[in-house]
């Protein structure tokens, strides 16, 4: 087990590709890639990124927000997981664990506020394929989805779960750790990074995709398949949930207390949700710049996150999400 110091010190000199911050901006029982047009979805989710959120999103979602949780102010995209719920061991009530953010592992929050850290890679975390192979970045309307709340198998690569020891990270598990993690409970969701060219969507939001990575971490992606010959950028969300104050409630020995929004007490079940919204060719420019790393983009515009903060849309579902609740949201009793 690496400690994350050593593991940042291997990254240097890094290049082409983004990671940022956003802030959460809403916590509610909508999904306008799964459900689209229900209010409310069958389950609560935790949703960054652009104002033009809302159960219903079609056309250019870029040219209609105005404004962005995440620090790439021109990247008004929407990034979605489930919610993770604390389910009290004896008396069964069920409480949200809060997200914090993922910076302070990497270096700096910036001062986002809970949130989602989003990538976009070409290659792996340390080189730069500009002049190996094309990336050709999402169209505008392209949506996906990466797992799903009904599998009882073993997820694929880079949907995992880490149990944090204070700062350390430690191993890459494919279901909930199997005890308290004093630093909270991490989630990764890559997504697969090769498309079929033609389709914005398909009807299980997956088979416009295809995955051909082997292995967890940041790896860069095996050629694309005839059928998906399109190379997109891999998206990454790396998210923490900060279980710290149910630790105690978790009696050794006894089994994982977390459960996803779904009622979902496997892990297998974790999936994310991707809306594209960059404006115009924003997302192009940054991926075309092998300048374009991390924090040191020189030519995409960020925004402070005080101000990204500031971006809000509004609860349109109208319904406890918050404090201790008999039943999560939307599940019968
Ligand atoms: C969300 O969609 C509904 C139904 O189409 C619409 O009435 C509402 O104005 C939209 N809200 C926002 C904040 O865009
Ligand atoms: C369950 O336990 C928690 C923590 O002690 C408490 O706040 C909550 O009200 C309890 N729920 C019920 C239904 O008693
Ligand atoms: C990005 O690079 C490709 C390949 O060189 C080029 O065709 C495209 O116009 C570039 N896009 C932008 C926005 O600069």
């Amino acid at each position: 087990m690496r400690s994350l110091s050593a593991a940042l010190a291997l990254l240097v000199p890094v290049q082409a590709g983004l990671r940022f911050p956003c802030s959460t901006l809403t916590i509610q029982r909508l999904d306008p890639v799964v459900q689209p047009g229900s209010n409310p979805s069958a389950h609560v989710h935790h949703i960054v990124g652009g104002n033009a959120f809302n159960s219903s999103m079609t056309g250019d979602v870029g040219a209609r927000a105005s404004c962005t949780t995440c620090q790439m102010s021109e990247d008004f995209s929407n990034y979605w997981t489930a919610v993770l719920y604390f389910k009290h061991p004896t008396n069964g009530s069920y409480h949200r664990v809060p997200v914090i953010p993922v910076q302070p592992l990497l270096a700096n929050s910036n001062g986002a506020q809970g949130g989602i850290t989003v990538y976009y890679t070409q290659f792996d975390l340390s080189k730069d394929n500009l002049k190996q192979q094309s990336i050709k970045t999402f169209p505008p309307g392209f949506r996906m989805t990466v797992g799903s709340p009904t599998s009882s198998s073993k997820p694929h690569v880079g949907l995992r779960y880490q149990c944090l020891q204070g700062n350390n990270r430690g191993a890459e598990m494919a279901d909930f750790p199997t005890k308290a993690c004093s630093g909270g409970i991490f989630t990764t969701h890559h997504f697969p990074p090769c498309w079929d060219g033609k389709n914005l969507d398909s009807p299980d939001h997956q088979s416009h995709m295809y995955n051909t990575i082997k292995s967890d971490g940041f790896t860069n992606a095996p050629a694309c398949p005839s059928t998906h010959p399109v190379r997109v950028p891999q998206v990454t969300y790396e998210t923490v949930w900060d279980t710290t104050k149910f630790n105690s409630m978790w009696t050794s020995g006894t089994p994982n207390p977390f459960v996803w929004s779904f009622e979902g007490t496997s892990g297998y079940g974790t999936h994310a949700d991707y809306m594209f919204g960059w404006k115009g060719d924003a997302l192009e420019r940054a991926m075309n710049k092998s300048e374009c790393f991390y924090d040191g983009c020189g030519s995409i515009t960020k925004q402070a996150m005080a101000t990204a903060n500031q971006c809000t849309v509004p609860d349109m579902v109208r319904e406890e999400t918050e404090g201790w609740l008999k039943v999560l949201p939307g599940m019968s009793a």
